[in-house]
């Protein structure tokens, strides 16, 4: 007798893609992430990768794709808790400009795969001028890995499909700490704080476990609702901009449906022109202070019939056509929440028409030439 099997249906250990059981990996990820990077007392945060370097005067974040939302998100972070001036730069723009480094500035590339033809290069041109280079990537021993000064590893473990979930939200882990752990060096930080975070940071795991099945319930009533639209408007405010970036590039990567990311506050200044009931808005609604900015954009849309799909909080008042509620967690950590919810969306509009969600149509994984 013989029997039938798929190494690759064994691989993805009873969900139907890859990217869903990646996605549904995450509370491992950011496990993963913290274990071996707290202090004993689990107070403050341990990086010997960053130990003997001082902390950047200027800070300079370079990265493709789904990487560089990862890195304009840490901006807000890098900004907020450690007051490190931070440029965030797209890969295959920086490569050809003239780029100016300041003496104490420090440059971090990010990369899961750690072998993006324009990441590396833009690594190679910044250490010819005598910079030192953090290399945050997943992937152990890759190139960009190896030439980088000191490597933070981001521990999240093989990434098979093409549309990145879990390395961003490794990132996002890893990223969260560095802020940290720099805030801290230049006495930024009241204990508190950072108690807090940790604190947070430990409980998402948990948190994200349990929340997961019921987000995908609604991302998958929402894709049957709204999957028919040739195109999305994503907008976000704040640390949420990056997230409407990555929410468009999920859904365009896998589903083929044109989606654009903005700041909400940018949209009065061209996408507002394209709001009519066939054009739906996914709208970052969390409750940070932008949260009223945001609603005011939102009433912008409905004056003009756009459909609103609003990713928001308990106590948050909006009144659109679908909101969708994650949970609370703590200040910018929402993200961990956030971002999951996007990327089901995606997910669930893209199995919804049927498309090949782990292999999509002319991408690849890891883009190694120019
Ligand atoms: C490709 C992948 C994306 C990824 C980007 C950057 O376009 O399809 O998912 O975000 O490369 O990759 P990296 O390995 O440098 O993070």
């Amino acid at each position: 007798q013989r029997i039938e099997w798929d190494i690759q249906a064994a691989q993805k250990g009873g969900y139907k893609h890859f990217m869903l059981k990646e996605i549904f990996e995450q509370p491992m990820v950011v496990t993963n992430c913290l274990t071996g990077r707290l202090s004993p007392d689990h107070k403050h945060v341990t990086l010997p990768e960053l130990e003997e370097m001082p902390v950047p005067e200027r800070l300079h974040i370079i990265a493709c794709g789904t990487s560089f939302h990862a890195g304009l998100w840490a901006m807000y972070l890098m900004e907020n808790w450690a007051k490190i001036p931070t440029s965030v730069e797209i890969a295959s723009e920086y490569r050809y400009r003239d780029t100016i480094l300041g003496e104490g500035d420090q440059v971090l590339v990010i990369s899961q795969s750690g072998e993006t033809a324009d990441t590396l290069a833009c690594l190679r041109k910044v250490k010819e001028q005598g910079a030192k280079v953090i290399g945050l990537c997943n992937v152990v021993g890759s190139s960009i890995a190896r030439e980088s000064d000191t490597v933070i590893y981001t521990q999240a473990g093989p990434e098979i499909s093409v549309a990145s979930t879990k390395a961003m939200c490794s990132q996002l882990v890893v990223l969260t700490l560095m802020a940290l752990f720099w805030g801290r060096r230049k006495n930024l930080l009241t204990e508190m704080a950072e108690t807090e975070c940790l604190d947070t940071l430990k409980r998402i795991p948990e948190h994200l476990e349990t929340a997961l099945p019921e987000m995908r319930e609604t991302a998958r009533t929402l894709a049957r609702q709204y999957s028919g639209a040739r195109s999305f408007l994503f907008l976000g405010r704040g640390s949420c901009y990056p997230l409407a970036l990555e929410g468009a590039l999920k859904l365009k990567e896998i589903s083929y449906i044109h989606a654009e990311g903005y700041a909400a506050g940018e949209m009065k200044h061209g996408p507002i022109a394209l709001i009519d009931p066939d054009f739906p808005t996914f709208a970052l609604a969390l409750a940070d202070d932008l949260f009223p900015k945001v609603q005011s954009n939102l009433q912008e849309v409905q004056a003009r019939n756009g459909k609103i799909i609003a990713l928001t909080q308990d106590g948050m008042d909006l009144t659109v056509d679908s909101v969708w509620k994650i949970p609370h967690a703590w200040g910018p950590l929402d993200v961990f929440f956030a971002l999951p919810a996007l990327q089901l969306f995606a997910y669930e509009v893209a199995d919804y028409l049927g498309k090949d969600v782990d292999q999509p149509r002319n991408l690849a994984k890891s883009v190694t030439v120019e």
